[in-house]
């Protein structure tokens, strides 16, 4: 697998912490030229709600092989406490986001390219109070199969991880990371929650499946079938 990915050019937006950070070691250490990408922090800056940065990157950066965004914003309220804003905001970063990137960076792409984007689970599972993240990942996994068929042979892909230990939870108080690692453990077949490594696998996996396109693949220890 990991030579497919030597002196590949890959751009990872999110690339500066979590699973997006994971991605840019694993794959450079796999031999990738990786550039890293955020709205803040060292690297490129894009911000994948802001179009103008995301074309004035593509024109500065010229092409790449692999093109990821591990982009995401929360609104998780019950539905009466929904703001208008934060929907926007959590569609643009998991929806509207992967659409500029793919305009963008396109029509630079080789044949063999590939663009990786990030759905997640509760897309699948439906709970009060998740309503926006739920349909906002959902439509992705609906979005990478329409632009795999524009924009064949380029292959377009997602990971939908379950809950995963990859410091985002990190913010929550330790007795509310804790509770909610050992519920999503005991709603998974696994038995646990998700590694850095069990997604940076899949990701890596995926970039060198040049037959697989327009997929979403569910790395969540089974939690989609309890
Ligand atoms: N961890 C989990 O349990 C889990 C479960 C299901 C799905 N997922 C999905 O997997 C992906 C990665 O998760 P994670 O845990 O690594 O999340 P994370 O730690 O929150 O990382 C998200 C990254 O995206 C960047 N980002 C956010 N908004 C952006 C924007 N508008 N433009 C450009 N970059 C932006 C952030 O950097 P800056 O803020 O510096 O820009 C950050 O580097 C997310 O899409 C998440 O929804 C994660």
């Amino acid at each position: 697998m990991s030579e497919k990915l030597t002196d590949k050019r890959i751009l990872v937006v999110g690339g500066g912490r979590g699973i997006g950070a994971e991605i840019v070691r694993r794959t450079r250490q796999a031999g990738a030229d990786v550039v890293v990408a955020a709205r803040s922090g060292p690297g490129v800056r894009i911000d994948v709600t802001d179009e103008t940065t995301v074309a004035r990157a593509a024109e500065s950066l010229g092409a790449f092989d692999h093109v990821i965004s591990t982009a995401s914003a929360h609104h998780d309220v019950p539905v009466p406490e929904l703001e208008h804003d934060k929907i926007q905001a959590a569609f643009s970063a998991k929806v509207v986001g992967p659409l500029l990137l793919a305009k963008h960076f396109f029509p630079r792409m080789p044949a063999h390219g590939s663009f990786l984007f990030f759905s997640g689970i509760v897309g699948w599972r439906p709970k009060p109070g998740t309503v926006v993240k739920g349909t906002s990942n959902a439509a992705l996994a609906a979005l990478v199969t329409h632009l795999a068929v524009e924009l064949a042979p380029v292959r377009v892909n997602a990971v939908a991880p379950g809950v995963t230990d990859s410091g985002t939870w990190d913010r929550l108080p330790d007795e509310r990371r804790r509770a909610l690692y050992d519920s999503a453990a005991a709603a998974s077949l696994a038995g646990r929650v998700g590694t850095l490594d069990d997604v940076a696998d899949t990701a890596l996996w995926l970039l060198g499946a040049g037959w697989v396109t327009g997929e979403t693949v569910h790395v969540d220890g089974g939690a989609r079938h309890r």
